[in-house]
C-alpha cells in the first residue's frame, strides 16, 4: 500500500465569515470545545501515519506557528503550581523539530494557488490535503479511509458527501461515471455550479490525496470561479490521464468555516463529550 506521509493544509483564507474575531484570530483557530480546528486536522493526519505537515498561511497568522511552538513562560508557570495534565496538554501541541513547516501563500489567488505553493515541499510523492475547517467526526479518520484507497485511484482522490440540491454551489460537484460500494469513478468536475447546472449532487469536502502531477498542472491553471485558481478546475483537466476518485466517507463533516457549521459542531462534540455531555444536554433541553 502507498504510504502518505505529507500533508498540506492552506490556512491562508481571511475567514470574513467570523468577521469581527478573524480581525485578530485565524478561523482555524477557533475553538470547538477547548482545541481549535487545527488541532482536530493535525490528530486527523498523525492518526492516519502523516508524519510531516506544510501549513500554507498568509498574512496574520502567526498565532498558528506559536500555537506549534513552546510557551516557556506558561510551561514554567504550570510546572510550578504542579498543574501537570495541564503541562502535558500543552506540551502534546509541539511536534518534533522539523515535523511542521510554514510557507507563505503571498497573494491571495485561490485554493489551487496555495496547493501550488507546496511544490517544492511536497517534491516528487502522493500527498494529502486537509481543509481545517472541515471538521470531521469520523469513527476511523476521515483522511486514512482516503489513503486505504488510495491505490485503487488513477492517482487523484477527494472525499464526497452527498449534498442538498440547493446546497451544491459550495462545492466542487462530481460528474459521476460509475459507482463500486462506495468510491465513484468521475467524468468531470465541475467549481461551485448552480443547482442547475450541477451534475449531482456528490460534493468534495476539504480532504484530498494528490499525485505530484498535480503541481504541473496547477503551474498553468487559469483563474476560474471568483477570478480564483481553482484546485477542481486542474483535477478536471487530470480525469483522462490520473483519473478523479471519489469516496463517500463515512462520519459527518461538519463546515466550520461557516457560523452555523460552527455552531453545529460546537453542539454535537458538546453532547458527545464524557465529562461535559450530560450537563450541557441538561441546559440545551430550556432552549428547545
Ligand atoms: C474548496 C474547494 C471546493 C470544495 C470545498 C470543500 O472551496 O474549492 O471544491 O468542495 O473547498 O470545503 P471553498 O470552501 O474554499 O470555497
Amino acid at each position: 500500500m502507498t504510504a502518505i506521509a505529507k500533508a498540506v493544509m492552506p490556512v491562508a483564507g481571511l475567514g470574513t465569515r467570523f468577521l469581527s474575531v478573524t480581525k485578530a484570530v485565524p478561523k482555524e483557530m477557533l475553538p470547538v470545545l477547548n482545541k481549535p480546528l487545527v488541532q482536530y486536522a493535525v490528530e486527523e493526519a498523525f492518526a492516519a501515519g502523516i508524519e510531516q505537515i506544510l501549513f500554507v498561511n498568509g498574512r496574520g497568522k502567526n498565532a498558528l506557528e506559536d500555537f506549534f511552538d513552546h510557551a516557556p513562560e506558561l510551561e514554567a508557570r504550570l510546572a510550578e503550581s504542579g498543574k501537570t495534565a495541564l503541562l502535558s496538554r500543552i506540551e502534546s501541541t509541539v511536534p518534533a523539530g522539523g515535523q511542521f513547516a510554514f510557507v507563505r501563500q503571498t497573494k491571495p489567488l485561490g485554493f489551487g494557488h496555495a496547493v501550488l505553493c507546496a511544490k517544492n515541499w511536497v517534491q516528487n510523492e502522493p500527498f494529502a490535503i486537509l481543509l481545517p475547517d472541515d471538521l470531521m467526526m469520523c469513527d476511523q479518520p476521515c483522511i486514512k479511509q482516503l489513503a486505504d484507497q488510495y491505490d485503487l485511484s488513477m492517482g487523484n482522490m477527494a472525499a464526497v458527501v452527498d449534498v442538498a440540491p440547493h446546497a451544491v454551489s459550495a462545492y466542487g460537484v462530481l460528474d459521476i461515471a460509475s459507482q463500486k460500494g462506495d468510491l465513484l469513478q468521475t467524468k468531470g468536475v465541475v467549481e461551485k455550479p448552480t443547482t442547475e447546472q450541477a451534475p449531482s449532487t456528490k460534493a468534495i469536502i476539504g480532504r484530498y490525496i494528490l499525485h505530484p502531477d498535480i503541481f504541473k498542472v496547477l503551474e498553468t491553471q487559469q483563474p476560474g470561479v471568483g477570478g480564483e485558481i481553482q484546485l477542481t478546475d486542474a483535477l478536471s483537466r487530470m480525469i483522462p490521464t490520473h483519473g478523479l476518485t471519489g469516496l463517500l466517507v463515512h462520519g459527518h463533516r461538519f463546515d466550520c468555516g461557516s457560523v452555523e457549521g460552527m455552531v453545529e459542531a460546537q453542539v454535537a462534540y458538546g453532547l458527545r463529550d464524557p465529562l461535559m455531555g450530560e450537563k450541557i444536554r441538561a441546559s440545551l433541553m430550556r432552549w428547545l
